[in-house]
């Protein structure tokens, strides 16, 4: 008795002692600009004076002009930077960071007046930047920057704020740096993959007269995993059974590289031809697999048809991309799960130059007209994957998407929010992902509550390919806000193999050895036995997905088999009644 006390204290202890070392991140984020900033998250971290409460101590300026304590009519003290010459001209203070460290920065911002993009950054003794995040800066309100950086080096580095315009005044509050080892990020997932992809699930087993039945022997086989993970596909799948069975065996969604796009079904003006998307989306159909609809319209001047060009007069153009989006949001119509409506609409505005800042707000609220199942995703890059594109930041993401949703509630006459998916194609370059800036952005982005996707996952050829591969899957995996990924592979059918997953027999690169050992993770891929303690229940915690539920019980030679769908919503107790050989289906 005394002893067992002893260790179960013991335990406790050490249970303690285990939380206070993991060290949770901290998700919340806004896209609001805010009256009142939020409280200085992890309490500054390794940031000295981060909430300004001694005045200016610890802060210096960096390069021209002069800082000035601030204090708010509610008496909290910020800080502004004045007087600059330089768009680096701001706040500063020299940190201490460590080679192969995450650091978790976050910081509000204001600005003395309008509206302007303000960067986070970060310079060491050598004359090396590192990009931390970038927000829309705005006059009379409080904005978060939450970005973030992995230290490749061990050192010195001065952390400042930068905007283009000098005439500014640089406000800032509650900013904090909190450093993770590469074993807290970590485990950080583990516990989030342990919330979100998981639930406990309590089984009954009954007779037919609800008495409880002991000891009945439980098999649990995931027919399909509840975390959508997908892979683009190409033409040539139509043409090779090895394309079919390597993909089909692995992948529960996609989309096609080229095939439905615009380019590609209507090559001559007035001629379309859907023949190989039809069967591509066929295909995928016999297969159950999910298709994402690439796109149906593309910003990007470049990729338009070739009949479409900088002579094609407004109106025509107009009358295109209606035929267009008619033509082919109806051909596919309750077939796809989302849409890619106006692709790249952030980097590109050739529609926008053409037909005003509506059109492709137009062209969302059109698909939604049309097809009502599948989710309006924009589509873009850089978002997550590389801080210094100001193009596409988070915060240039979320007010797009806030300007076609109120383009659409005028429109429609109403309160309607139209049914929109953020869409982050998470095309990282060769070097070191910065999984502190992806996490941020994601944070940043999911709190506006739309289904968030990765859409083209990929990471370019370098040493370490493989390696960050797998840090960027498992990133967007264990996000909380993640709803799917789909991988972008180099074809294998294409002479240059920047990211293949394959050979070309559909032998596995080291790539896509990741790719399946993730997959596997994923999901449950070897069926689990339990059994049924003495008052017939039996308690398992399952990765979320569709399962086929066999119960048997020997000693009364009774039966039962039904399906089983885990999500985070479904009923955690689920009643078994054995039914000696009548299968019979449960849904939640
Ligand atoms: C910073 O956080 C404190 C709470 O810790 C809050 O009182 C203050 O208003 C915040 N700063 C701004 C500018 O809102
Ligand atoms: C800062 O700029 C203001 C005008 O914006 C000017 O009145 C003031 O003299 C300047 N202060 C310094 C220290 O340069
Ligand atoms: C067994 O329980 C179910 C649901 O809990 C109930 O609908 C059913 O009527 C019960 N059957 C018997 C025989 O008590
Ligand atoms: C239109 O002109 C721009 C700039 O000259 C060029 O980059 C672009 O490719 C042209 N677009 C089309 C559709 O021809
Ligand atoms: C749009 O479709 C209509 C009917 O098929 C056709 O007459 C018209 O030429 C098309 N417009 C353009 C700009 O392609
Ligand atoms: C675009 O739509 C918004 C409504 O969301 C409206 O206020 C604005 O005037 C429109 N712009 C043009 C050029 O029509
Ligand atoms: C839209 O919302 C506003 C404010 O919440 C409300 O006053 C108005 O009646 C709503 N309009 C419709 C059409 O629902």
């Amino acid at each position: 008795m005394k002893i067992s006390f002893i260790l179960w204290h013991a335990c406790f202890l050490l249970y303690l002692g285990d939380t206070i070392q993991a060290l949770s991140y901290d998700y919340s984020a806004t896209t609001e600009c805010l009256e009142e900033a939020w409280k200085v998250q992890y309490g500054g971290g390794i940031i000295q004076n981060p909430e300004f409460t001694n005045g200016i101590e610890g802060w210096t300026m960096f390069g021209q002009g002069k800082l000035e304590e601030r204090i708010t009519k509610d008496g909290n003290k910020f800080i502004a930077a004045l007087n600059r010459t330089q768009p680096s001209d701001s706040l500063s203070q020299r940190i201490q960071i460590q080679k192969g460290k995450i650091y978790a920065f976050s910081a509000w911002i204001q600005i003395s007046q309008g509206s302007e993009v303000i960067s986070v950054k970060f310079r060491s003794p050598g004359g090396k930047y590192l990009h931390g995040g970038t927000v829309i800066a705005e006059q009379g309100c409080w904005s978060m920057l939450k970005g973030g950086i992995v230290a490749a080096f061990s050192g010195p580095v001065d952390l400042f704020f930068e905007t283009k315009n000098t005439a500014d005044e640089i406000w800032v509050d509650n900013v904090s740096l909190q450093p993770f080892t590469k074993k807290q990020w970590k485990s950080q997932q583990e516990k989030t993959i342990a919330k979100v992809r998981k639930s406990k699930v309590k089984l009954h087993v009954t007779n037919k007269d609800n008495t409880s039945v002991a000891g009945a022997k439980i098999t649990l086989k995931q027919i399909k995993s509840g975390f959508p993970t997908g892979c683009e596909i190409n033409q040539n799948i139509l043409n090779s059974k090895k394309y079919q069975d390597w993909f089909a065996s692995r992948f529960s969604v996609t989309a096609f590289g080229n095939e439905m796009k615009w380019y590609f079904t209507e090559k001559t003006r007035g001629q379309e031809d859907y023949t190989i998307p039809d069967a591509m989306l066929q295909f995928c159909e016999q297969n159950n697999i999910d298709v994402r609809g690439h796109n149906i319209i593309w910003d990007d001047p470049r990729y338009q048809p070739t009949w479409i060009n900088n002579e094609t007069s407004p109106q025509e153009l107009k009358d295109a991309a209606e035929n267009r989006t008619k033509s082919v949001v109806l051909r596919y119509k309750g077939r796809l799960i989302h849409w890619d409506v106006v692709n790249e609409n952030l980097h590109f505005s050739f529609y926008e130059n053409k037909l005003g800042e509506n059109a492709s707000a137009e062209v969302y609220a059109r698909t939604y007209e049309l097809d009502q199942k599948p989710i309006l995703f924009m589509n873009e890059y850089n978002t997550i994957e590389l801080s210094q594109d100001e193009d596409s930041i988070p915060a240039k993401y979320a007010r797009k998407l806030k300007n076609t949703q109120s383009y659409y509630r005028e429109r429609s006459g109403g309160n309607d929010t139209l049914p929109m998916g953020v869409g982050v194609q998470s095309r990282f370059g060769p070097g070191q992902p910065n999984i502190a800036y992806m996490r941020a952005g994601m944070d940043y982005l999911a709190s506006m509550k739309f289904p968030l996707w990765l859409t083209e996952l990929f990471v370019d050829k370098g040493e370490n390919q493989a390696e960050y591969l797998e840090d960027v899957l498992r990133e967007g995996y264990s996000h909380p806000a993640v709803e799917g990924i789909v991988i972008w592979p180099t074809s294998p059918f294409s002479s240059e193999c920047k990211m293949c997953l394959t050979e070309q027999n559909f032998n596995n690169t080291p790539n896509g050895d990741v790719v399946d050992k993730l997959i596997a993770e994923f999901s449950s891929s070897k069926p689990l036995e339990i059994s049924a303690n003495g008052q017939g229940i039996s308690e398992v915690v399952l990765l979320h997905g569709d399962y086929e539920v066999t119960v048997r019980h020997l000693e009364t030679n009774s039966y039962t088999k039904l399906k089983l769908k885990v999500t985070k919503n479904s009923a955690n107790f689920v009643p078994v009644q054995l039914d000696a050989f009548v299968p019979h289906v449960l849904s939640m």
